[in-house]
Parts: structure tokens; sequence; C-alpha cells
């Protein structure tokens, strides 16, 4: 019998949480027999896999293995779908259809979210199960199958059943085996490997250096609830390896991609907003502050250095990047004309210095000439709202094709009141 680890290799499945390792090795243990079996787990635990290593360490390897989605195939055709139809069964059945349970015969059959299958359905469904027959829609001629059903489901059956959803007597016959994934909030162990397979997998695939998470990050993705589970851990490792410029994620960046990760910054309520507005400027207002508290401590460095020196075109030279950073990449960051050269590098390079007097290099923001004319404002305005489109509103990605920072961007959504 092959081991949980050599199954666990060549299904794909990553970790070591105990229940997992229960899971995979009640799989193993009735594969080999017919017994029918419910896979059960909230939503993107990784039942999909239960199944496949039933029906490839069962003797029915060589046979047919499909895998149906009860949820997705319309109430009118499920039972065609799965039983066949006979030539004139209903409005376009011209031909004599052979069904699911016809095609797997001496396989596996996969009914996935079977607690979404109807009632009649589930009626024919039971007669399989009970003696292997069924009746194609349309025919009185009773058919015989010998195929092997697991089932799985992210809805609890005991209220689909109190509810009359669901029959009683198949919940039974469907369940004799019941293998139960546990859902990823329960598998502290695992978290971080997952996300760092999945991060390392996302850096090959986009061919960027690898994200990693600082210690307070880890500990952030360990409390969060994962309502989606690994699905959702693997959208999110893959958000990241594609958007983050920096591959270091802090516990701030981190946050911005797990919806109610929670904050300690009061909440601002406007109540006319849609829920997606409100989280939208809660973002915004998030990253504004945290830019303002990163600007600040840079700010009390530069500061203190301009202190202990008192030669201010020495500290400058020796703080170029710091000084661009905290007052911006060049004075006239946010004209047209920047706008204008989509392809130009976020970080501008450093302008040589004898290209003009050092003090006019440099200044506070007051003293910022106001070029802009009105329409060119409104041009800039115009830009900035087709490209925010274009990016479904992230901001990220519409900076990035401005050639503006996104910190920029910001600031213009909120002077144009976007
Ligand atoms: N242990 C794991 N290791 C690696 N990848 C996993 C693991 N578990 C799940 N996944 C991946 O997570 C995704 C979701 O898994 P799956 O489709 O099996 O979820 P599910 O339980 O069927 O969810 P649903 O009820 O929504 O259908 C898949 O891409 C799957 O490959
Ligand atoms: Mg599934």
């Amino acid at each position: 019998m092959e081991s949980i680890q050599a199954i666990k290799q060549r299904f794909g499945i990553i970790g070591n949480d105990p229940g997992l390792n229960r899971a995979i090795e009640k799989a193993i243990q009735v594969a080999p027999t017919d017994i029918s079996v419910l896979v059960t787990g909230e939503s993107g635990v990784g039942k999909e896999s239960i199944p496949k290593i039933i029906h490839q360490l069962s003797h029915r390897k060589h046979g047919k293995y499909i895998a149906v989605n009860c949820g997705a195939i319309p109430e009118g055709t499920i039972d065609s779908e799965l039983f066949g139809h006979e030539k004139g069964a209903f409005t376009g059945a011209t031909q004599t259809r052979n069904g699911y349970f016809e095609v797997a015969d001496g396989g596996t059959i996969f009914l996935d979210e079977v607690g979404e299958l109807p009632l009649t359905t589930q009626v024919r469904l039971l007669r399989v199960l009970e003696n292997g027959e069924f009746i194609k829609v349309g025919s009185s001629k009773v058919q015989k199958t010998n195929v092997r059903i697991v089932a799985a489901t992210n809805v609890n059956m005991f209220e689909a059943i109190k509810k009359d959803k669901f029959r009683e007597d198949l919940y039974y016959r469907l369940s004799t085996v019941e293998i139960h994934l546990p859902p990823l909030r329960e598998r502290k162990e695992d978290i971080h490997l997952l996300f760092r397979k999945f991060a390392s997998d996302f850096a090959l695939k986009y061919k960027m250096p690898t994200v990693k998470l600082t210690d307070d990050a880890v500990n952030m993705l360990l409390k969060y609830r994962w309502n989606g589970n690994i699905r959702q851990l693997r959208n999110v490792a893959e958000q990241i390896s594609v958007l983050e410029q920096n591959r270091t994620i802090s516990p701030d960046t981190l946050r911005s991609y797990l919806p109610d990760a929670g904050s300690n910054l009061p909440a601002v309520v406007n109540q006319t907003k849609s829920e997606s507005d409100f989280s939208n400027e809660r973002e915004i207002l998030y990253k504004v502050l945290f830019d303002m508290k990163s600007d600040l401590n840079d700010l009390k460095k530069l500061t203190m250095e301009l202190m202990k020196s008192g030669n201010t075109s020495e500290v400058a030279k020796d703080n170029e990047s710091l000084i661009q950073k905290i007052y911006g990449e060049n004075e006239n960051e946010t004209t047209v004309e920047d706008l204008e050269v989509l392809s130009i590098p976020e970080k501008h390079e450093p302008q040589p210095i004898e290209q003009e007097p050092q003090e006019d290099k440099y200044h506070f923001a007051e003293d910022v000439e106001e070029e802009e004319t009105l329409s060119l404002q409104d041009k800039e305005l115009e830009l900035i709202k087709k490209s925010l489109e274009r990016h479904n509103g992230k901001r990220k990605l519409a900076a990035q094709e401005l050639g503006i920072s996104e910190r920029t961007l910001y600031r213009k959504i909120k002077q144009y009141d976007l």
C-alpha cells in the first residue's frame, strides 16, 4: 500500500496536519472497496483530491473517472446528463444520449456539491446506489450499471435534510464512510508551509523573486479566518506575488489582501456608500496614514542628520533617495507631461547634481509653483479616471500605467474627489 507521503506527492497535496493525514489514510483504506464515500468540508479545503485518490487506488483505475458538479448543471437537464435520454424525450432531444452513469460503467463518478441535487434526481440516484439500476429520461427500459460513487458537499447536510431539501435515506446511502477535511484555520502548522509553496510556484510562473513574509506577517497569516480556505490562500499568494514590488511582505501589505483582517485604526462610517465603496475608501485612508507615518519617521531621521552635521548640501547629497521619497520623486511629478509618458519607470534616476543649483533641487511643498492650467488639470483627471476604469479601480496597476507613484495617485484621487 502506498504511504501517505507518496500519495501526497503524487496528488500535489501539501501539509502534515493530523486531520489531513487522517482523511488521506481513510481514502487509502476505502479505495479497494466499493463503499460509497461522502467527502465533507468547507469550500476550498481540497475535497476534490479525495475521490481522485480513491479512484486511482481502486481496481477501477483503468475505468472512467467522471466528476460532475451537481450545482452547476441546470435542474432541467441534470437527469438527462446523469442518466441519459431517449430520442424525442423532450423538445430538442433529437438523438438518444448516454448519461454519465452509463458511460462510467466500471469506473467512478464524483458527485461534487451533491447537496444541490434536485429531489427528483435524488430518487433516481438512490435507486442506482441500491441496486445499480437506472432508466433514461423518456424511456421505460431499466438499465444496469456498476459505478462507484464518491460525493462531496460543503453544506451542512443535516440542515438540508431538516429543510426537506435532501432525502435522509440518500444521505445515509452516500455517506457509508465520511471523510472530513478540516478547515485551514485548524491546520495552523500548514498555513505558512502552504503559503511558501504557493509563493515559490508563482515566483517561478511569473519569473519574479519569491515573496517572503516578515515574522509579524506570518502571525497575521496564522490568525486569519480563511473562510475560503486553501483556495483563498492560494489566490492571496498569487496576487501578492504578481502585484508587490517589494518582495518582503509586511503585515500592512498583507492586510490589504485579507478581507476583514481587522486593524487598530478606527473605522470611518459612511452610510450612503455601498460596502465596496466603503472598503475602498477605508483602504485608501489606511494607506495614506501608513505612508504618512513612514514619511514622518524618515523626516525625523533626516532632521537628526541635519542637526548633527549642520551642512545642508552634504546631508542632501547623502540622503538623496530619502529626500526624493519624502518630497516626491521630482518637482513636477504630477504634471501632464509625466502622465503622458506612460512608460516612465516608477523610480526616477536621480538627476545629475550639476544640472541645477543644489538649493533649488529640493524644496518644501508650499514652494512648488502651481503651473498647471485648468485644461491640463482636466486632462490629468481624465487620464487618471480612464486608467482606474481600465484596471477596475486597482490603483497599483493604474499608477504603474500612468508612470506615477501609488502615493501620488492616492493624493490625486483625494484632490479630485474621485
Ligand atoms: N493540501 C493542499 N495542498 C495543495 N493545494 C491544495 C491543498 N488543498 C487544496 N488545494 C488547492 O486548493 C484549491 C481548492 O481545492 P478544491 O477545489 O479541492 O476545494 P474544494 O474543497 O473542492 O472546494 P469547494 O467546496 O468550493 O468545491 C485547489 O486549487 C487545490 O489544488
Ligand atoms: Mg470542489
